[in-house]
């Protein structure tokens, strides 16, 4: 008779809540996965998908925004936040995702906008049609120009998709009027959060969603909202998109936190919600203001995200974002990828070394204690797409920044699904709405599922051994002395996560390796990859 190996012992997540160390799954909705054979992805794929996310074994869903929009900013422009675009299938579409979702014990959370509007947005258009100093402009943040005739912006703030932050709009008797204030596109006017009825409104979006069974929200720019009285110039001029710069004026405003302590009462009121914010601040302590107990429960940090392939680097990105949260005793957040940045693959220098250096880094942010996001394609070692053809490019940024950067396109390629020949069973019309590279046939999920060694088979070992093993557990890590070019850190479970980073294969400290991103050889980790001992 043989030994029957003991059932891992099930990690007991019952006494924290679920998303402080859940894995979330980002969907870029018009990338995912087409139901209605319009070229453009939507909710009915992602729930036809639903089987596909169970198999690799995430928690929750994070779906980038699906509201009605004239998807100027890719539905970062929201009309109505309490209804679902047409394009992604209407309200019943989010409704039966809920359900079945649900019933597969994935939560659903949404992105929702609280900085801007849509310029669509029927307070927006009541606002252009009013007169200055109206009710219906007070929404928004209008104000007259500078100079003899009112012909220069209030200030020289620019937006962060390229040009001027403000926009002049026509007065109702024909005449150029005030400007308005826009820190994204021009179709994306920010609110005026001291206009109380803009907070209600925003309460109302909340509960609406919390009641239709969502379990948390994703919250777009929650470092933004609030503004500097008297809307100050900027000392520096900061045209780079998303970079941490905590003089910007634009952001991180003390006043934002009040909204943000408004927003966790009603979430409060729904005991398992989550919110998570998009947090681009770099110094420690302000970042962590932002996870107080009273305000939101995770927030983004980009660290991780920013950092080059090296273990210095990695290592400086993971204390950074763990003493950042400590001392409000908040859970990290790991990110390697998201909508707006060039996938991981591409950024650590492509081909089959930016493959190796990917799957390497997902063990390393899997074994690091917290909430872990995963960027849709993630999973299948998509690289970005940098040669899309010029007309097809959607993000304003092309427009905005006068045909000077390409924006983020090509992170927001759609997934391939299966077959020989794009669009890769996304779509079942011809194309999709951005094209996708012929290249991509040996990277469907198809071709890798029952492929022991692709990048979809570590991810999902990777997530079910994170899920099930006791030896992740614990808030903490404890670094060990490794080789140049490496770093080593244990679990206080018994996790031992081992990267290389360095160019000449190493010996692995003493342990079974569970599971490594390349097969070491001779007690030998190769380079450019991670391992996992217990
Ligand atoms: C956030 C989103 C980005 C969007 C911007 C404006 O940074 O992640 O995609 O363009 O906000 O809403």
């Amino acid at each position: 008779m043989t030994d029957t190996p003991a059932a891992p012992a099930s990690v007991d997540r019952t006494t924290e809540p679920w998303w402080r160390s859940a894995v979330f799954y980002q969907v870029y909705p018009r990338s995912f996965a087409d139901s209605d054979s319009d070229g453009v992805g939507d909710l009915g794929g992602v729930r036809e998908r639903l089987g596909y996310l169970e198999l690799l074994g995430i928690d929750a869903l994070w779906i980038c925004p699906v509201m009605r929009s004239p998807m100027a900013d890719g539905g970062y422009d929201v009309a109505d936040p309490r209804d679902i675009d047409p394009l992604f299938g209407g309200i019943a579409a989010m409704d039966e995702l809920i359900a079945e979702a649900h019933d597969r014990h994935i939560k659903v959370t949404m992105d929702l906008v609280p900085n801007h509007t849509s310029s669509r947005h029927p307070w927006f258009v009541a606002a252009l049609a009013a007169a200055p100093g109206s009710r219906d402009r007070d929404r928004y943040i209008f104000r007259a120009g500078r100079g003899p005739s009112g012909a220069q912006p209030p200030n020289n703030w620019p937006s962060i998709f390229g040009g001027p932050a403000w926009t002049r709009v026509t007065e109702a008797d024909g005449t150029p009027g005030e400007w308005y204030l826009h820190i994204f596109a021009a179709e994306q006017p920010d609110l005026n959060w001291e206009n109380p009825e803009v907070a209600a409104d925003f309460e109302q979006t909340l509960r609406f969603w919390l009641d239709r069974g969502v379990d948390g929200f994703r919250l777009d720019v929650a470092h933004g909202m609030a503004k500097p009285d008297g809307l100050p110039d900027m000392a520096r001029v900061q045209t780079t998109m998303l970079v941490n710069d905590d003089s910007d004026p634009r952001f991180n405003n003390p006043e934002v936190h009040e909204i943000h302590r408004r927003i966790r009462k009603v979430l409060d009121e729904y005991p398992n919600a989550v919110s998570i914010g998009e947090v681009w601040v770099d110094d420690n302590i302000r970042f962590g203001e932002y996870v107080r107990a009273d305000e939101l429960h995770l927030a983004f940090n980009f660290r991780l995200a920013q950092a080059a392939f090296t273990a210095a680097t990695v290592r400086a990105a993971i204390d950074n974002s763990l003493a950042a949260v400590a001392p409000v005793g908040a859970s990290p957040t790991w990110t390697l990828s998201n909508h707006d940045i060039a996938r991981e693959v591409t950024r650590y220098g492509g081909g089959l070394d930016g493959v190796a250096r990917a799957r390497a880094m997902f063990m390393v942010e899997l074994a690091l204690p917290g909430a872990v996001f995963i960027y849709n394609g993630s999973e299948l070692g998509l690289p970005n797409v940098d040669d899309l053809p010029e007309e097809v490019l959607r993000d304003p940024v092309w427009e905005r920044s006068g045909h000077t950067e390409r924006g983020r396109d090509g992170c927001r390629v759609p997934l391939p699904w299966e077959g020989a020949t794009p669009p890769f069973g996304f779509t079942a019309a011809a194309t999709s709405w951005l094209p996708m590279p012929p290249e991509w046939a040996g990277l469907t999920v198809e071709s890798q599922l029952e492929e022991l060694g692709s990048t979809l088979s570590l991810y999902r070992m990777a997530i079910q051994l994170r899920g099930v093993r006791p030896e992740f557990a614990g808030p903490r890590i404890e670094w060990y002395g490794s080789p140049a070019g490496c770093l080593a850190f244990r679990r206080p479970g018994g996790l031992v996560c081992v990267l290389n980073t360095s160019a000449v294969p190493i010996s692995l400290p003493p342990g079974e390796v569970s599971l490594a991103s390349a097969r070491p050889e001779n007690g030998q980790l190769p380079a450019n990859a991670a391992a996992w001992l217990i």
